[in-house]
């Protein structure tokens, strides 16, 4: 039966949805695609949930995550007000967006544009644009440099784009997807600038050599976002938190869900604060491998980007162009180029054929690149052996 169209809020029938990467069921495949950990949680954290599988299912869980909002506080030397929990960083991602920010599309009253802003770099997560655009509210997406690298506050007030003002401004540290990691020093000097919210989305900071955990605790406009997800190998779960200023964290507390993070998720998060040393060695495991994967890739070719986090950005051999010819290349079809040479497409479908699923974005900044989570060495191993075979 035909539905009427005006049933829809025509923001909702106009929006592009985030797009998760692929969970296909595809046995034997390796799967190098959604940044998930190839490391199964630590023996304590399964049997604490399956401990947790008896009739009290049948009860809601704690509203505020009580007990593993202490745990976090300990963990981070601060108060258990100063923490919310979310169902997966997404979630508190989502609240920021509606709690900080005016949902306004119509023009706004001449200098209040930046009460209705959310602001981010780009590239960086995609989520973003989509969480202001279901809001309402406008975007500022500002280029990062071809490197990926932090602008400055000086470069930031040259260049004019930046709006210092913005209700909400989400950073990346460390960026995805290039994966490059950002100093403390620069966040926090950034964060001085700021006069609106900064979310500083630390998903990835487990993987590298430093956070800013220190600058949410500092400055009351500032909260770091962390997840369970990739560190600590519990995507299943859903479990992310924020931690900022009481008064910040009161307001997202408000509107959030009554039971927003299910009961098997905190006592599976909470179990894995009592197991850190378990998780930091396969912290130490995966960086190994990245690094070693990195040297595997570049002796074949492919410039990888420096990465501090759980995956590299990779551009596959004989597809780096300078940057005056890449605009035109990237309007053509991604196709083989005039050379031959495979695009970054055509590599993720070869890999694929290979049972070898990894991702590629359709945006002119990383068009030519693949995006390789790092899995286990066997898992390494195999790509390169892959991509070899490819170059053949
Ligand atoms: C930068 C970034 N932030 C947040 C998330 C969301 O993580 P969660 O699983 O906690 O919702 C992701 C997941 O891909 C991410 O890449």
């Amino acid at each position: 039966m035909k539905i009427r169209q005006s049933l829809i809020r025509p923001l909702v029938h106009e929006l592009h949805a985030y797009v998760p990467g692929e969970q296909p069921k595809i046995k034997g495949l390796i799967k190098l695609n959604t940044n998930e950990n190839p490391y199964p949680p630590s023996r304590r954290v399964l049997q604490a949930v399956k401990a947790a599988v008896d009739g009290r299912l049948r009860l809601y869980p704690n509203p505020t995550a009580q007990v593993l909002r202490e745990k976090l506080a300990k963990l981070h030397g601060c108060q258990a007000e100063n923490i919310i929990i979310g169902n997966g960083s997404d979630e508190l991602l989502a609240l920021a967006v509606r709690a900080f920010v005016e949902p306004s599309r119509k023009p706004a009253a001449a200098g209040r544009e930046s009460e209705a802003t959310v602001q981010y770099f780009h590239p960086s997560y995609s989520l973003y644009p989509v969480l202001a655009d279901i809001h309402g509210s406008a975007k500022n997406a500002v280029p990062l440099p071809a490197d990926f690298s932090l602008p400055d506050v000086r470069q930031l007030q040259r260049a004019g784009e930046w709006d210092f003002h913005a209700a909400l401004t989400f950073v990346t540290t460390p960026n995805a997807p290039s994966g490059r990691g950002y100093a403390t020093a620069a966040l926090a000097k950034l964060c001085r600038a700021m006069n609106g919210v900064v979310v500083l989305d630390e998903a990835y900071v487990d993987f590298a050599g430093e956070h800013a955990m220190s600058v949410a605790l500092k400055y009351p406009h500032v909260i770091v976002s962390r997840t369970f997800s990739k560190s600590y190998s519990l995507c299943f779960q859903r479990v992310g938190y924020f931690v900022g200023h009481r008064k910040l964290i009161a307001a997202l507390d408000k509107i959030r869900d009554s039971y927003n993070v299910n009961g098997l998720g905190q006592v599976a998060a909470a179990a894995t604060l009592d197991d850190l040393s378990y998780y930091r060695a396969n912290f130490r495991k995966i960086i190994a491998t990245r690094e070693e994967l990195s040297r595997g890739l570049t002796r074949l070719g492919f410039r990888v980007l420096p990465s501090q986090t759980n995956f590299i950005l990779a551009q596959p051999p004989g597809n780096a162009l300078p940057a005056s010819r890449r605009q035109g290349r990237l309007n053509r079809s991604s196709r083989r180029d005039a050379g031959g040479t495979l695009t970054a497409r055509d590599w993720l479908q070869k890999l694929r054929e290979k049972k070898i699923l990894v991702r590629w974005f359709n945006q002119p900044e990383v068009k030519d690149f693949l995006r390789i989570t790092i899995g286990t060495p066997a898992e390494a191993e195999a790509l390169v052996r892959a991509a070899k075979a490819i170059l053949r």
